[in-house]
């Protein structure tokens, strides 16, 4: 669905995604691994509901769930962007079948968000429109929600058979723009703690960064590696950079707090760890495909 490198194959007379229930194959079979990712994309809203119930969000429930759901829609954003990588890392084709899905429960997670915004607004809409006009934080996560939107809605079968494969993926990699958006928004608001932001910034850039080794045809542990290193690097100077512009900190004290091992966790060795957990499974993913010789003989046989 949203953002997709290249568009799904759609053959004439084939049963289409949104004919049939979520949990199912295209061949209409249920998938354990759809039903499973189905399933779990409720689970943190089900959980910030239960916490809003426990009164866990108290004194200012509203503003809490805006935070959650914000939070929750840009990780599963990301998730939804890591699909095509993972596929190719781990080897394993069948994550595509569950790409559409994850960007679909993004975009529910950022109109509940939207909505609570409203919610919190008293449901004046003359006041929503003229603070999202006014504020510039505002304006962009208002650009990257109807954007989002936008995808979301073509991201059907046929929507992909009306547009054709090229404008279709030509539309469809907007997403990356949009995400840039998304995460100015959620670092103009996070305020004084932007660790989360930072660290989806990280993550964000990691995934840019494997487009462009695919490009190159450097998929090996080794460049994925690399990759790790570049992007955790990257994430220390981001956060660097914010805080001393911010707060007038020197920028070399805040990037001296990636080394102490006082400091809790930093984004930039989230960054790390997550990255080269990739590499042992990109060398399983290795051993999993087949030779290509072997693909040859078959071919040929
Ligand atoms: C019309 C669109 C949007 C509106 C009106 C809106 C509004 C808000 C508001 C008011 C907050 C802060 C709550 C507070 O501290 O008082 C917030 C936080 C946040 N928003 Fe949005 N938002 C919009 C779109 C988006 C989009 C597209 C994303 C992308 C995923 C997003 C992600 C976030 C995140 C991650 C936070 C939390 C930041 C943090 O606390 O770390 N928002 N939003």
């Amino acid at each position: 669905m949203l953002h997709l490198q290249e568009a799904p194959i759609v053959r004439q007379g084939a049963i289409t995604e949104t004919s049939m229930p979520p949990w199912n194959d295209r061949k209409g079979r249920l998938s354990v691994l759809k039903a499973g990712v189905f399933a779990a994309l409720f689970i943190p809203g089900l959980w910030s509901a239960w916490q809003w119930q426990q009164g866990d969000l108290d004194p200012k429930p509203v503003t809490e769930a805006l935070h959650l759901t914000g939070a929750w829609a840009l990780r599963i954003l990301l998730l939804s962007l890591a699909i095509t990588p993972l596929r190719t890392i781990v080897h394993w084709p069948r994550l595509i079948d569950v790409r559409r899905m994850v960007g679909v429960g993004a975009l529910a997670y950022l109109i509940i968000h939207f909505g609570l915004y409203i919610y919190d607004q008293k449901l004046d809409m003359l006041r929503v429109a003229s603070e999202i006009v006014l504020r510039f934080y505002l304006t962009i996560g208002f650009i990257a929600l109807i954007g989002i939107t936008a995808l979301g809605v073509t991201s059907t079968d046929g929507w992909v058979q009306r547009m054709g494969a090229l404008n279709w993926n030509r539309l469809h990699r907007t997403i990356y723009w949009l995400l840039i958006f998304c995460l100015v928004h959620a670092f103009l608001q996070s305020k004084v703690d932007v660790s989360e932001p930072v660290l989806d910034t990280g993550l964000f850039l990691a995934l840019m960064g494997w487009r462009s080794l695919s490009k190159r045809d450097l998929k090996g542990p080794l460049p994925l590696a690399g990759l790790a290193v570049a992007a955790s690097l990257a994430t220390m100077l981001i956060e660097a950079a914010w805080y001393a512009g911010k707060t007038g900190v020197p920028w070399t004290r805040i990037l001296a707090a990636n080394f102490d091992p006082d400091m809790a966790f930093r984004p930039a060795q989230w960054v790390l760890i997550v990255v080269l957990a990739l590499v042992p499974l990109r060398l399983i993913g290795q051993r999993r495909a087949p030779a290509p010789r072997k693909v040859l003989k078959a071919r040929t046989a």
